[in-house]
Formats: C-alpha cells, structure tokens, sequence
C-alpha cells in the first residue's frame, strides 16, 4: 500500500521558525521518522511539501489513482482553504490530520480546520510523533 504524506505552507522553516511551538526537529528529521515507520509498517511513502495552495490540490488530485492513504499536515491553509477540504472529500481516501502544535491551545483563528470534517481522524499537539502515530493508524484502517 502507498501514503502520500502532505506537508503545507512553511513546514520547510521546520527546525528554524517558532521553535517554541514547533520544536526544533526540521522536516527532513521528520521525514526520515516516517521513512522508516513506512518500512516497518510495509508501506510505501512519498512525502512532500509545498507552499502552494494549487500544488497540494495536484497532489491530493493525483493521490485518487496512485495512493491507498493521505497524512496530511494543511499548516495555515488548514483554517483557510475549502479547495483542500474538497479536494480531500473526492479522494475517497482514508486521510489523517496532523499538526505538530495543540492548535486549540493557540489563537483563535486556528481552533477551526476545513480539513477536519472530512478527515478520518485527526491528532495535534504530539509534535513529530503524531506523523508515525497517523502513518499507525492508516495501517491499521487498510488492514
Ligand atoms: C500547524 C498549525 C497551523 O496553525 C500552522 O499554520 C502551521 C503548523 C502545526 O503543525 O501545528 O503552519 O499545522
């Protein structure tokens, strides 16, 4: 089985910005976690990231033909972008949410998640951990 494992807007400054709230491991760190969980899981991973609203709708297009499952961490478009919501709705694919910080602890504007309503699951506030705890559970839905 194949995850796709989206990464949005500013998750590159990953290890360098707001280390406070999103620690200090980068993104690759956090791919390398997930590489290696998809192995013991016996899943193979694409991991990406983008800046671009557009680009992650491609992706998330393209998953409807070549993906079993979507982990994905929106960043900021979580609380903006219906385009994504959509998009993620016609996949009609097992997707996790996730985000490193507790974004209900934080300002208001990022206690509301357009993908959350059409998310399988959802996990925030673990830090890194929640993308193999998310990687977990779409092995074990696929099974
Ligand atoms: C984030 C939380 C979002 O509110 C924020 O815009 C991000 C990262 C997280 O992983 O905690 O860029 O998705």
């Amino acid at each position: 089985k194949r995850i796709l494992i989206l990464n949005g807007p500013n998750l590159n400054l990953l290890g360098t910005r707001e280390k406070s709230i999103y620690g200090g491991e980068t993104l690759a760190d956090i791919e390398a976690l997930c590489r290696t969980r998809c192995e013991a899981l016996d899943l193979a991973c694409d991991f990406r990231q983008s800046n671009h609203e557009g680009e992650l709708v491609d992706w998330i297009q393209s998953a409807r033909k070549t993906a079993d499952g979507i982990v994905i961490n929106p960043a900021a478009y979580s609380h903006t972008s219906v385009a994504i919501h959509d998009a993620l709705r016609a996949a009609e694919k097992p997707v996790i949410e996730v985000h490193l910080s507790n974004i209900h602890q934080r300002e208001p504007f990022r206690h509301h998640s357009y993908v959350s309503s059409v998310a399988t699951g959802v996990i925030c506030g673990l830090g890194p951990k929640g993308y193999t705890m998310a990687l977990e559970a779409i092995a074990d839905i696929l099974n």
